[in-house]
């Protein structure tokens, strides 16, 4: 199996590219912030805790989201591989995630970077929150401080999988969705 990580600030388009390449690549699609926010529309007790930290635009436990990937991948068979998108976002998870690997005799296959400016972070996330309805796009001190846990606990993990020899990365800039998406995809292929 393949283990791809989709990495990037908020606002990247993680989700965005995410798509095209597991429908190119025979993927499972896992957004952990995608998994979360089913979890608050179903009015789970996981949900209920999460929100709390979603909407102040803060971390969830890494025990919670490390929770939700292993029962990803017992669940979803079938595919070529996994799409990792948003995990894992601090060090920790991505230590774990490499002992969860482990345990199967699987390893990351590669992390696909997509960076943008914090200016234009605030710029996606501002238009997407009329057309999503998110509720940590509605303000912008919530996007503020995902900005700040973006830099704080999730930018280090780029030297981790520097080290790794698996990092991979576009600037996903570009004012047309298109230009970036070509960038993303040629990247894989690059792989
Ligand atoms: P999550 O849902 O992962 O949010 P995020 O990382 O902030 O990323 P976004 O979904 O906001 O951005 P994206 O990169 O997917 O961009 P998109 O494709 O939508 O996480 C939410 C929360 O859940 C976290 O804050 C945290 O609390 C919690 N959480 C999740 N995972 C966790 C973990 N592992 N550990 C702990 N907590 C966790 O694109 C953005 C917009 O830009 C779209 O509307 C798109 O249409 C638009 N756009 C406009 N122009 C372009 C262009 N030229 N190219 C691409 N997109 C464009
Ligand atoms: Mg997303």
């Amino acid at each position: 199996m393949k283990y791809y990580i989709l990495f990037g600030p908020p606002g990247a388009g993680k989700g965005t590219h995410g798509a095209a390449l597991v429908e190119k690549y025979n993927l499972k699609h896992i957004s952990t912030g995608d998994l979360l926010r089913g979890e608050i529309a179903a009015g789970t007790e996981l949900g209920k805790q999460a929100k709390a930290l979603i909407d102040a635009g803060a971390l969830v436990p890494d025990a919670v989201v490390e929770g939700m990937i292993e029962s990803a991948f017992d669940k979803f068979t079938g595919v070529e591989g996994f799409l990792l998108d948003g995990f894992p976002r601090t060090e920790g998870q991505a230590r774990d995630l490499d002992a969860i690997l482990a345990k199967r005799g699987e390893e990351v296959t590669a992390v696909l970077s997509i960076m943008i400016s914090d200016e234009l972070i605030y710029k996606r996330i501002q238009h997407r929150a009329a057309i999503e309805g998110r509720a940590d796009d509605a303000n912008d001190e919530i996007i503020a401080n995902r900005i700040r846990t973006y830099h704080n606990q999730t930018e280090p993990l780029i030297a981790y999988y520097k080290a790794a020899g698996k990092y991979h990365e576009v600037d996903g800039g570009s004012p047309v969705t298109e230009e970036n998406r070509a960038r993303v995809l040629a990247m894989m292929e690059s792989l």
